[in-house]
């Protein structure tokens, strides 16, 4: 190991400037003008896949953006490590906010600054350089496959077909996925749960054109007063959702497993402090932690509708929008929860007002084992690395294709994140610590050898 790390030592610098050349591509996925950029990082993705030393490096295209896929086979007999990531990222804006330019990665004070920085290309990209690292340094302990994908942003509706398609090209023992974030830098975690998600857009119509809110204001419902209160009326006093059976597959924690989650460390006067806000809301009897990762939320994610330029216009709108976003919990299926939200919110429309629910792309939860050999590679690995066991904690974002490798592949997750919170994930200043980027880069290998040390003892 001492060789690997004195490899990624003497290398570190072409390792941080080929990830600065990766984020310079605009792979926005969500956005059509950038389908060309998204192509083209595909294509880069592949040469350091070649130039890492995988075989069979290709790119697979799909109805949506293409999936890049290499593999390197060392021996069918030893067990199979399939790394997944995504080069696809969100889009930039507003853009007024970002310090530097999104595309233009800058390093200011240990952090990579740039879209896509730690969700996910620093991310994936730490599992490129592992491969290098183990390559040049007397090979793989194991096989592995490792497949890029480039709409996850947007729901991973293509790959969820391919894996599906692809069975046996993809069998593997475990997945392993750089995509989420841990507790601090001295506080190592390893990320055991992803929420999922239903994800609707709502369309409220009032009168057939906008009005003049003096001539018809008072006795025509407005399709915006009318949207506001229908979305206020989604949580009760005690911040509980009342959709109607919203909760009736939530999986209820036992104490223990609540008592365990507690252990970790988390400030609250810290936490309001980094987000600017004076107090936290939420549902009742349960922590801020908990609220966000172990139980279902609904959040308006957008909201539009009626005059907004400059000055006032009197107006009574013809149309209100919104999208809102539920996170679910294990049980919870997203389907479900779409038809259960629909109905609800048809059912809740006032007088005079029509109501149409377009759902999105949704996905399952999934929760991963903490006493798998997998799991405990991993931690052994962040011992390795940082010197502490990591804790197991339970996270609050979504990466659908987990849910669905278990359920095609038949494979268990192991979520190898080393971004922070704090990160800026999908936000102006998205960020990855240098010293985050190389600690990954330290751990993979370290992950690689004990998983293969401990499938071969079994
Ligand atoms: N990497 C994130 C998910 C994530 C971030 C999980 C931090 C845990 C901690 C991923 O790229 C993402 O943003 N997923 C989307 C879901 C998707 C369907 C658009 C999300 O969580 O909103
Ligand atoms: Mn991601
Ligand atoms: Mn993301």
């Amino acid at each position: 190991m001492q060789q690997f790390d004195s490899y990624i030592e003497s290398n570190k610098d072409r390792f941080l400037s080929e990830l600065m050349d990766l984020l310079r591509i605009p792979s926005v996925s969500a956005d059509p003008a950038y389908k060309g950029d998204v192509a083209l990082c595909a294509e880069e993705v592949k040469k350091r896949l070649v130039e890492a030393g995988l075989d069979e490096v290709e790119i697979c295209t799909t109805a949506g953006h293409p999936i890049v896929y290499g593999e390197k086979i060392i021996d069918p007999k030893l067990p199979t490590v399939l790394v997944y990531g995504h080069y696809d990222v969100q889009p930039a804006d507003p853009l007024e906010l970002w310090h530097s330019g999104p595309f233009e990665p800058v390093i200011k004070e240990g952090m990579i600054y740039a879209r896509g920085s730690a969700d996910d290309k620093g991310q994936f990209y730490m599992h490129v350089k592992a491969v290098e690292t183990m390559m040049q340094n007397g090979g793989l302990p194991c096989n592995v496959k490792v497949m890029i994908e480039g709409e996850e942003e947007v729901g991973s509706t293509n790959l969820a077909l391919f894996v599906t398609q692809n069975k046996e090209k993809l069998a593997a023992d475990v997945v392993l996925i750089s995509d989420t974030s841990m507790i601090a830098n001295d506080v190592p975690s390893i990320n055991t749960g992803l929420r999922g998600l239903s994800y609707v857009e709502v369309e409220v119509t009032g009168p057939n054109r906008d009005l003049h809110s003096g001539v018809y204001g008072g006795a025509v419902a407005n399709p915006i007063n009318a949207l506001c209160e229908m979305i206020a009326s989604l949580h009760d006093a005690e911040r509980r959702i009342t959709v109607p059976g919203f909760y009736e597959a939530v999986q209820e924690l036992s104490a223990a497993e609540r008592a365990s989650l507690a252990e970790a460390p988390f400030n609250e006067a810290e936490y309001m402090k980094e987000l600017g806000v004076e107090g936290l809301r939420g549902e009742k009897d349960y922590s801020s932690e908990e609220r966000s990762s172990i139980r279902p939320t609904l959040d308006v994610n957008g909201i539009w509708g009626g005059y907004i330029g400059e000055g006032a216009k009197t107006v009574l709108p013809s149309k209100a929008h919104a999208k809102i976003s539920m996170r679910l919990v294990p049980n919870q299926k997203s389907d479900r929860i779409t038809k259960l939200f629909k109905d609800h919110f048809e059912k809740i429309a006032p007088p005079g007002i029509k109501v149409v629910v377009t759902p999105h792309h949704g996905g399952e939860a999934a929760v991963t084992p903490i006493d798998s050999p997998a799991y405990l590679a991993a931690s052994k690995a962040m011992e390795d690395t940082y010197g502490k066991k990591p804790i197991p904690t339970r996270g609050g974002g979504s990466i659908p294709i987990v849910a669905l490798f278990e359920q095609e592949l038949g494979l268990k997750t192991v979520l190898f994140g080393f971004g922070l919170d704090s990160d800026n994930i999908h936000s102006p200043n998205e960020k990855f610590g240098v010293f985050n980027y190389l600690q990954g880069i330290r751990s993979i290998p370290r992950f690689f050898h004990h998983y293969t040390a401990l499938m071969n003892g079994k």
